[in-house]
């Protein structure tokens, strides 16, 4: 089936965006031990064009989990099916993440890196979408705040499609 889509952040100010949340987080981490992990799969190529604006040091890990229930929100019940490769103890965590929906994966998983004992733990997400937001986060860097929409491209999926477009995308002919 081909989709319907409209588009709502282009490459552009994609670009011109993360440049200035890598500035922020540049200023910020100066002087501590940074590791971004990003949340797989979405968030691989905000992290991968985040990293390489940051003008400091850093070292990049992975995590994936898995929500059960509805596809479209997540349900609450988190397992984490890929740990992160790097000892975070001590460590500054910086979650690097495609989308805030529920803000119950980035609950779950703040706690996570909370238990490892990273030294901090912070929260990058590209989009916050606060409009089904069940538990009280804030993300302490925050690419773009929308309110409804099935997002795509730019790491976002539709049942895995359109991960690969370059900009971001509503979906017009699906359920938000
Ligand atoms: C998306 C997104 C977050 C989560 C946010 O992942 O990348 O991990 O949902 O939703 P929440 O705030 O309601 O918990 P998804 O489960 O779609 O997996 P994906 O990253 O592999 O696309």
């Amino acid at each position: 089936m081909k989709h319907a889509l409209q588009e709502v952040i282009s490459q552009r100010s994609l670009e011109e965006r993360i440049a200035q949340l890598a500035g922020q987080i540049s200023r910020d981490y100066a002087d501590g031990d940074l590791v971004l992990v990003a949340v797989l799969s979405g968030a691989f190529v905000f992290a991968a064009d985040l990293c390489r604006s940051l003008s400091i040091d850093c070292t990049i890990d992975f995590v994936r989990v898995s929500s059960y229930g509805s596809n479209t929100s997540s349900s609450g019940a988190i397992r984490l099916v890929q740990a992160p490769s790097l000892d975070l103890a001590g460590r500054d965590v910086l979650v690097v993440e495609d989308i805030v929906d529920t803000g119950m994966t980035l609950q779950w998983l703040i706690n996570y890196f909370h238990e490892q004992s990273a030294a901090s733990v912070r929260l990058c997400v590209l989009i916050d979408k606060k409009e089904r937001r069940q538990v009280p986060l804030e993300a302490d860097y925050a690419g773009f705040t929308l309110d409804h929409g099935f997002l795509v491209g730019y790491g976002l999926d539709f049942a895995e499609r359109y991960r690969n477009l370059p900009s971001i995308y509503t979906l017009q002919d699906a359920a938000s």
